[in-house]
């Protein structure tokens, strides 16, 4: 079977680890010369070694635009275009309404919304026209969860951005989409779980509400943004595709 991304250029944010990981497998996979970020260099480099095949590390945070500008300047070494672009990169941590700090708010929209929105407005000048768009949205972007409004308006905010640029983007006919997974099982979640067997419980617990009756796995994930990000999905704009096991449905 030919393969959907060969010669194509893809970046995908936060690509070291979990969802951004899988999909930058998967991506290489189906025949993409790939860059991925990440902060942390041993992770970013046993990620390269991982996803093998076309694959490009640049070790950057991206709320911080002049390691977005690194990254862009090193795809530019040895190309003149990018045909993808996945915003994926991102994160949050549990805070209750009365105990929310200043650092709490400005670090998960540092990096989830500021950090998506310059990932993507830096890219245009390389991003050929007719290329895609997928952001990192999630099921709390319209759902509730004790604890996690600031998580949850970050991913809010990442779905609106896909409704106004599709508009910004029309003449350029470049599709903008955003996967919203739902409870996802990666390092992230188990962290924001607490990790070992108090993750573990969660996990179970939060399996028993999804319709599926389970959680998903990133590879699931990759094979929805691979999907949206394909010609498979030319007529496919702007939409937030919930990848959840249903949890958002009900
Ligand atoms: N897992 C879920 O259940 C779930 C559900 C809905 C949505 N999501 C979303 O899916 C995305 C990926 O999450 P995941 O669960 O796969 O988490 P993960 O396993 O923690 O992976 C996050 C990735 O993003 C990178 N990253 C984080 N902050 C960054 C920054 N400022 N600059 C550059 N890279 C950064 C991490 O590397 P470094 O830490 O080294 O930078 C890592 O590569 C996030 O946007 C998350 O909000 C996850």
């Amino acid at each position: 079977m030919a393969k959907r991304f060969e010669n194509k250029v893809v970046i995908v944010t936060g690509g070291t680890s979990g969802i951004g990981l899988a999909t930058a497998k998967a991506f290489a996979d189906e025949g993409a010369s790939v860059f991925i970020t990440g902060r942390r260099k041993e992770t970013l480099d046993g990620a390269v070694k991982t996803i093998g095949g076309r694959v490009t590390g640049v070790q950057g945070d991206m709320s911080k635009l002049a390691d977005i500008d690194r990254l862009y300047d090193a795809v530019q070494q040895n190309h003149s275009q990018i045909d993808v672009v996945f915003a994926n990169a991102g994160g949050g941590e549990f805070a209750a309404l009365g105990s929310i700090t200043e650092e709490h708010y400005q670090s998960t929209f540092d990096t989830n919304v500021k950090g998506v929105l310059f990932t993507v407005q830096k890219a245009l000048p390389l991003l050929r026209d007719g290329g895609s768009i997928v952001l990192t949205s999630s099921t709390t972007s319209i759902s509730g969860t004790p604890n996690f409004s600031v998580y949850s308006a970050t991913k809010a905010a990442i779905r609106s951005f896909a409704r106004n640029w599709i508009l910004d983007l029309k003449d350029r006919h470049i599709r903008v989409n955003a996967v919203s997974p739902g409870v996802t099982d990666t390092a992230g979640l188990n962290e924001l779980f607490g990790g070992g067997e108090q993750a573990s419980g969660t996990k179970d617990y939060l399996a028993g509400l999804i319709p599926a009756g389970r959680v998903g796995q990133p590879e699931e994930i990759a094979k929805a943004v691979l999907f949206l990000a394909s010609d498979d999905a030319s007529f496919v704009n702007g939409v937030e595709l919930f990848v959840d096991g249903g949890q958002a449905q009900i």
